[in-house]
């Protein structure tokens, strides 16, 4: 079985119901249920017997240590962690906590685990640690696309806690020999994505008629994935890659954020014709630009190469493709998005956007 932390969150859950789906390998889940996890996103699976659920904080040694030793995991994939910029610019702690101080203790219960591994356990055996393409930090216009040797140049507390949380798996495996793999991903989309990020939180808002929210002048880039694309490049990675290695993870397809708007908003306008129209003939006539993010980094973009030409993945879904699931699959789960957007997540947006003036 493989054990999954941050399972119940956004990429978690779409990797742990692709994995059901197409590998007949069990999973246990632990995840803390942060404002960010949400066990309906695993509905769909609850009643799988190769599902299992715990709810833990991975700073939690004890539960950690005893939930490795009971189950015997033959995989760790770490995606808990906390995932938002902006949060971690208004509040940074978590982060640290999360990001950083929970992948240490994550890491050295693994290594207690593994070293208790027989030696064809231990050569079975990987730590795969899901990581961002924010680590390398911000891309001129003319700049190649970041490579696994582009140095780190975190610019926020968000990407500064991801970047050290890669330099601890990093030594945990030069040192201690812990057989680590490393992913940095960028931009994800798709089903079960938190209304805080820039996509779903374009198509919620534009279905409820209130404003969409740019940051400065729109015209930021990121390259952006479709979820299940990502998380069938970890499991590329997971089957073969090399311990000790780190894996980019890209779409290969920038895009500057109003173009991202712009083309959800014109794809609204089809499929929802009643909210097109209450916001007076078309979607697009509730974009409105906001106050920049501080430190707001210009552009990402990956060289997804190496993955493709040591491990043959390369993403299936076109934008276009994905967005069109996307957009369709929020409209459908109207249900979970107003689930989500009660309590903590609601005093969360009053503090986000109340100081950012149009
Ligand atoms: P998310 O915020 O949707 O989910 C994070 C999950 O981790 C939640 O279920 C939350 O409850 C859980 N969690 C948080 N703190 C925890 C703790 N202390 N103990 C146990 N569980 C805890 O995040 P996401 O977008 O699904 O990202 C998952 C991982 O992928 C993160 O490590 C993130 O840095 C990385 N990543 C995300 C993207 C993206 O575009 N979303 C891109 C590249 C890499
Ligand atoms: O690059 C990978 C990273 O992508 C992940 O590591 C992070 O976990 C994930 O959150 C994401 O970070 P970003 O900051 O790029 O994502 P976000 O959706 O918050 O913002 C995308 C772009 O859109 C960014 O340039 C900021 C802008 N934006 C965002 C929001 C929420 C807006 O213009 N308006 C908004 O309201």
């Amino acid at each position: 079985m493989i054990l999954v932390t941050g399972g119940a969150g956004f990429i978690g859950s779409n990797f742990v119901l692709n994995w059901l789906e197409k590998r007949n390998e069990s999973v246990l889940v632990i995840d803390a249920l942060t404002y960010a996890g949400n066990l309906e996103n695993l509905k769909s699976v609850e009643n799988n017997k190769g599902f299992s659920f715990q709810q833990a904080d991975i700073n939690d040694q004890t539960v950690i240590e005893n939930l490795l030793s009971k189950n015997r995991p033959r995989a760790i994939i770490h995606f808990a962690a906390e995932s938002h910029v902006d949060r971690s610019i208004l509040g940074p702690e978590a982060f640290i906590q999360t990001n950083i101080n929970g992948t240490f203790r994550l890491l050295s219960c693994s290594l207690r685990y593994f070293e208790s591994l027989t030696a064809a356990e231990k050569s079975e055996f990987r730590f795969l640690h899901v990581s961002t393409d924010e680590v390398y930090g911000s891309l001129e216009p003319e700049d190649p696309p970041f490579s696994e040797t582009t140095p780190y140049a975190p610019n926020s507390p968000y990407s500064a806690s991801k970047a050290a949380s890669d330099h601890l798996v990093r030594a945990w495996h030069h040192t201690h020999g812990l057989p680590v793999l490393t992913t940095n991903c960028s931009n994800n989309y798709g089903p079960f994505q938190f209304p805080e990020k820039l996509i779903p939180l374009t198509i919620a808002n534009a279905l409820q008629g209130k404003a969409l929210p740019i940051y400065g002048n729109g015209l930021n880039i990121r390259d952006w994935l479709y979820v299940v694309d990502h998380c069938e490049g970890i499991a590329a990675v997971l089957a073969s890659g090399q311990p000790g290695e780190v894996y980019n993870i890209g779409g290969w397809n920038e895009m500057t954020n109003i173009d991202i708007v712009r083309t959800i908003c014109r794809l609204l306008d089809a499929k929802s014709p009643q909210t097109a129209k209450a916001a007076g003939g078309r979607h697009e006539n509730l974009i409105q630009f906001v106050k920049d993010r501080p430190g707001h980094d210009k552009r990402y973009a990956i060289n997804a190469t190496k993955i493709f030409n040591t491990l043959g993945w390369k993403p299936k879904e076109t934008f276009e493709s994905g967005i069109h699931k996307t957009i369709d699959w929020y409209l459908a789960n109207n249900d979970w998005v107003q689930h989500v957007q009660s309590g903590d997540y609601k005093n969360w947006i009053n503090k986000q956007y109340a100081s950012r003036s149009a």
